[in-house]
Formats: structure tokens, C-alpha cells, sequence
């Protein structure tokens, strides 16, 4: 079928929406990049690299990336493989990721999670991981480097499940030898994969198949790994778990697969089973139950904002995952949260290379359109009046806290202005004490590189010169209790009471002793990561 005869029904079946998870240095950006080589988006592997380091001529991203040579944001990349169309969530790799990474998890229908095979689950993955759970979607492991020295397999299972605390059924099983990695078994099919070619990742690599039993495998491998391979795969099948597509597409089961992206071995077996399994976009939760993405009606919610993407207009792209109907260019929608019609003009893709103006999009495409800051994270926008919201986006918990005043007090407005601007774009959080005004206030970031954000762009874009004195705290607890009341709560020496902009009581701590100790000792309070 080409892509013309495509009806509105086919193009949300062919969609696919997912993010890629890891710690940084896992090999993310190299896995993308060969996604897009077998997508034939890009002709040879190199070029995603080399555009992250040429970014800076390519296009107009805030000042303060330049400087720091880093992604703030993270981006979508779109690309078709066999009759699918794949959109890929970007997550920033950098230690510095901010609130953004986990809010992008909220538009993506699966996730793949990178995990370096010497170094098994790390910090980032581990937060990541938590908000897929959260959301229920299923997670797909690839486990990478495994032309390098790494962890044995079975010890890598054993740390998915003890960290992240989900059972794995690998869906192929490597075969190295000396380090080597020469292949894997792939266990649907039944059969050995070998490869080879692949001119060290620039090109497509090509396998030799064939039976386990196959004795051209012996010669291959050498009888004795050949009979190592045997009784791994005997083991795995009598004590491994089962596949269940169920407990999968609900996020209780991840299927695993062993592979290296850099050299391209396992790649496409990996996505073509990944397509396989994965779903076209499903209904999404809202205040009138859940819209199907088939329906003609358009809607969709913002999950990101990212400003100034475009110096010279100072402007900002409101990132909107569409959720059901046709998109089309030009549409005046219905901004929900305002009651106010809007015209999407010169809505934006993010196609492989560049960023396009986009006719046509669809069920689990993310369009950038202009905001001439009217959006807020979690806003809904839909095409007829049926006031129809999506479940709003929550609040993740900051690590990094900080007391902002600003140095001039005549511009104190300014300064209120451009917190509020910020708060509402997901830049940052902000609380205040218990029953106070605006006086003193306090920010959380995820990253710190938020609070760099905020120091240039209140002066920058609202002429603020900002105080700013960092707070010991590390950990945030939003309290869910009957009739909570700060002058009885009970808390440690060190524990601060706020509340956030909602006015929901919120905890700082600085350590973990301290949030067991709350919580010991007021047992009617629930404490919470994320405040929804
Ligand atoms: P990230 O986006 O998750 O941060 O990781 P990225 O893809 O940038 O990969 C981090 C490093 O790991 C890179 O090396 C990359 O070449 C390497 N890498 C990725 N996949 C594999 C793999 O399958 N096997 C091996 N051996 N290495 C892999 P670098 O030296 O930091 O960068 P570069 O000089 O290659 O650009």
C-alpha cells in the first residue's frame, strides 16, 4: 500500500509512539541513529551524532545550550519503517534532566529501555522506569554493548528484577564467545541468528539463520559453545517465565533482547519484534471517559513547552500529543482550559533530520505550534465544544530546591510575571509557607541546570536580576491526608512544611531517614512522589 491509499483508520493503526529510556552514555542516541538508518531516514549511521555536535549552526535553541553544548529539551523524531510510522520521543541524556523528560513519558504509548550490559540498571533508568510503571505502558528492554566485556545474562535478568522490580522474558539470548558477541538465539522463532557485515555500524548487517540443532552451527561456533548455547536455552525455558502479551502490554512484563548498537547486531530484529508486539495508539483517559483515537473528532493535550526556539521572535512551541481525529493545518480548535478558539497556523514536525511545517498528522503524532503564551502543561484542545480534558499532567518531584527573591524590589512584578510564566510552561515548581503570601518563595527543579534557565530567562525576557539561595533539600512529599494542619503535623528538625501552587501541603526533606520518620510518625498521612 502507498502511503496515498492510507485511510484515516490505517494511519492510526500504523502509528507507533515511544520513548527511549536509559542512563546516559547507554547508547541511546546510537540506537536511535540505526533506527533511522533501517527506517531509511538518514543513509549512513554518523549523522545524529554529528548533527548533536553541530547543533549549534543547524538550529536556534536558547542561548544557555550553546553555552553548556547540552539538550535542555529533549525532541520527537518521526520516520516510517515496513508500513509503520514511528514517532520516537527524545529524552535528554544529560545528568541535568529536567521535569521535561518525565513529562514527554506521558505522550509516548511504550517505552525502550537501553541499558549498558556492564554497567546493568543505573540512576536515570531507575527514575524513568518508575513513571512507565506509573503510567502502565509497556516497557521494552534492550540491553546494549554486547560486543563489549559485560554482566553474565542471567545476572542482568536478576537486576531487573531486584532494582526495577519486573519479571523479563528475553526474547533472544546472546552468543559470545571470548567477548565476541557473535549472534543471538532468537526464541520465537526458534533459531540461531548470526551476524555479521554491517561495516562496523555504518551499513544494514546481515545474519545467517538456521536451526538450533543445525549442525553447521558446531562448525560455526565450536561444539562447545554450540552445547553451551543448548543448555542456556534448556534452562531458560524449564525456570525462565513464560511469555505472556498481556502481562506485556500492560508494563507487568518486559520482554528483553540483547544486542549492540554501535555495530548494528540485533537492531532490527529488536524493532521489527518491538513493532510486532507494541500497539497503535490506545483511548486515553478523560473527564468524559476514554476517547478513542479513532474517533473523527481532533484532540489533544500539550505535554512540553519549550521557549525561545526561535531568538529573533522570542517565541515559544507548545508540544501537542494528538490523541484522536485528523490534524490538519490551519484548524481552529477549541483550547479547552480557556474556553478560547485558536488557530493552528504553521504547526510544526519533526521529521529524522529537520523540522517541517506540517499538513496532515494524526492519533500519536507530536506537532509543535506557535504559542504566544496562551498554553499551559496538560491543556486540552479539541476540535468541536464537548469541553472534553484529558487527564492532567503531574507533578514530578523536584530534587533540587531553592529561595528566589529578586535583588531589585521595584520589580517586583516583573519578577511574579515571569515565576508564574515559568511555573505554567513546566519549567520549574514554586511553593510558598503555609498560609503566606508571595512573599518568600521556593523552587523545585529536577535538574539543576533548571535553575540556570530561570536565572537567564527572568532576565532576559522580564529584566530580573534574581536571588537566589540553594536549600539543602533533596526529596519532595506531597501529603495526602483528612484535614492536614502544619502546627500539628509532626516532622523532623530538619523537614520544611510548604505547600505548592494548588495549596496542597508538601514536605522538603533532606534525607530518606527523615521521610521514614514522618511517616512513622503520622500514619494517617499518605506521603507521595508525584502529585497528580
Ligand atoms: P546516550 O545517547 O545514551 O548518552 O549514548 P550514546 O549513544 O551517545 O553512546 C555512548 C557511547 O557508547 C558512545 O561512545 C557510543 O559510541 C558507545 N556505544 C553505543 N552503543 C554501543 C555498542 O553497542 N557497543 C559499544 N562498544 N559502544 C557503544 P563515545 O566514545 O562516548 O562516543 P563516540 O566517540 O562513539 O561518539
Amino acid at each position: 500500500m502507498t502511503k496515498e491509499n492510507y485511510s484515516f483508520i490505517d494511519e492510526v493503526r500504523r502509528r507507533r509512539t515511544f520513548a527511549i529510556i536509559s542512563h546516559p552514555d547507554a547508547g541511546k542516541t546510537t540506537l536511535t541513529e540505526k533506527f533511522l538508518l533501517y527506517g531509511g531516514a538518514i543513509r549512513s549511521a554518523g549523522s545524529v551524532k554529528s548533527r548533536r555536535s553541530n547543533k549549534h549552526a543547524v538550529s536556534d535553541w536558547m542561548e544557555i545550550e550553546k553555552k553548556r553544548g547540552i539538550s535542555v529539551t529533549s525532541s520527537v523524531l518521526q520516520f516510517n519503517y515496513d508500513d509503520f510510522c514511528i514517532n520516537i520521543l527524545d529524552t535528554p541524556g544529560h545528568q541535568d534532566f529536567s521535569e521535561d523528560t518525565y513529562r514527554t513519558l506521558m505522550a509516548a504509548d511504550s517505552a525502550v529501555m537501553v541499558i549498558d550490559c556492564a554497567k546493568g540498571v543505573e540512576d536515570q533508568t531507575k527514575k524513568l522506569f518508575h513513571v512507565c510503571k506509573m503510567r502502565g505502558i509497556p516497557i521494552f528492554t534492550f540491553i546494549n554493548k554486547m560486543d563489549r566485556a559485560g554482566k553474565d545474562p542471567f545476572d542482568l535478568m536478576e537486576d531487573i528484577e531486584k532494582v526495577l522490580g519486573i519479571r523479563s522474558y528475553p526474547m533472544n539470548w546472546p552468543i559470545r564467545k571470548d567477548n565476541n558477541f557473535k549472534g543471538v538465539f532468537n526464541r520465537q522463532k526458534k533459531q540461531i541468528e548470526l551476524f555479521h557485515g554491517g561495516n562496523h555500524g555504518q551499513d544494514i548487517a546481515n545474519t545467517i539463520t538456521g536451526d538450533i540443532t543445525d549442525e553447521k552451527f558446531s562448525d560455526l561456533l565450536g561444539e562447545n559453545l554450540h552445547e553451551e548455547l543448548k543448555s542456556e536455552i534448556e534452562l531458560l525455558d524449564i525456570a525462565g517465565d513464560n511469555f505472556n502479551l498481556e502481562e506485556i502490554l500492560k508494563g507487568e512484563l518486559t520482554p528483553l533482547f540483547f544486542g549492540s548498537a554501535l555495530t548494528n547486531f540485533g537492531v532490527e530484529p529488536f524493532l521489527k519484534s518491538f513493532l510486532d508486539i507494541t500497539t497503535p495508539p490506545k483511548p486515553r483517559k478523560s473527564n468524559l471517559g476514554d476517547i478513542n483515537p479513532e474517533s473523527k473528532n481532533f484532540s489533544g493535550f500539550v505535554f512540553k513547552i519549550q521557549a525561545n526556539m526561535n531568538r529573533a521572535h522570542r517565541d515559544r512551541i507548545a508540544f501537542l500529543r494528538i490523541c484522536s481525529g485528523k490534524f490538519e493545518k490551519g484548524m481552529t480548535v477549541n483550547h479547552v482550559q480557556k474556553n478560547k478558539k485558536v488557530r493552528l497556523a504553521q504547526p510544526q514536525q519533526f521529521l529524522a533530520q529537520d523540522r517541517a511545517i506540517v499538513d496532515t498528522a494524526y492519533p500519536g503524532d507530536i506537532i509543535g505550534i506557535h504559542d504566544p503564551g496562551i498554553f499551559k502543561i496538560g491543556d486540552t484542545l479539541c476540535e468541536d465544544q464537548s469541553k472534553l480534558q484529558y487527564e492532567g499532567i503531574p507533578q514530578f518531584a523536584p530534587e533540587h530546591f531553592a529561595k528566589i527573591s529578586t535583588k531589585n524590589s521595584l520589580k517586583r512584578k516583573h519578577f511574579l510575571k515571569g515565576i508564574k510564566q515559568l511555573a505554567e510552561e513546566g519549567t520549574i515548581q514554586v511553593y510558598k509557607k503555609p498560609h503566606t503570601g508571595m512573599e518568600e518563595l521556593i523552587i523545585g527543579v529536577v535538574g539543576v541546570l533548571q535553575f540556570e534557565v530561570l536565572e537567564y530567562r527572568l532576565k532576559n525576557e522580564y529584566g530580573v536580576d534574581l536571588l537566589n539561595e540553594r536549600l539543602p533539600f533533596h526529596y519532595i512529599r506531597w501529603v495526602e491526608m483528612d484535614n492536614f494542619d502544619p502546627s500539628t503535623f509532626s516532622i523532623t528538625m530538619d523537614t520544611m512544611i510548604v505547600e505548592d501552587m494548588n495549596e496542597k501541603p508538601v514536605l522538603l526533606f533532606q534525607n530518606e531517614w527523615s521521610i521514614n520518620k514522618v511517616a512513622e510518625r503520622n500514619p494517617k498521612a499518605v506521603l507521595k512522589d508525584v502529585s497528580v
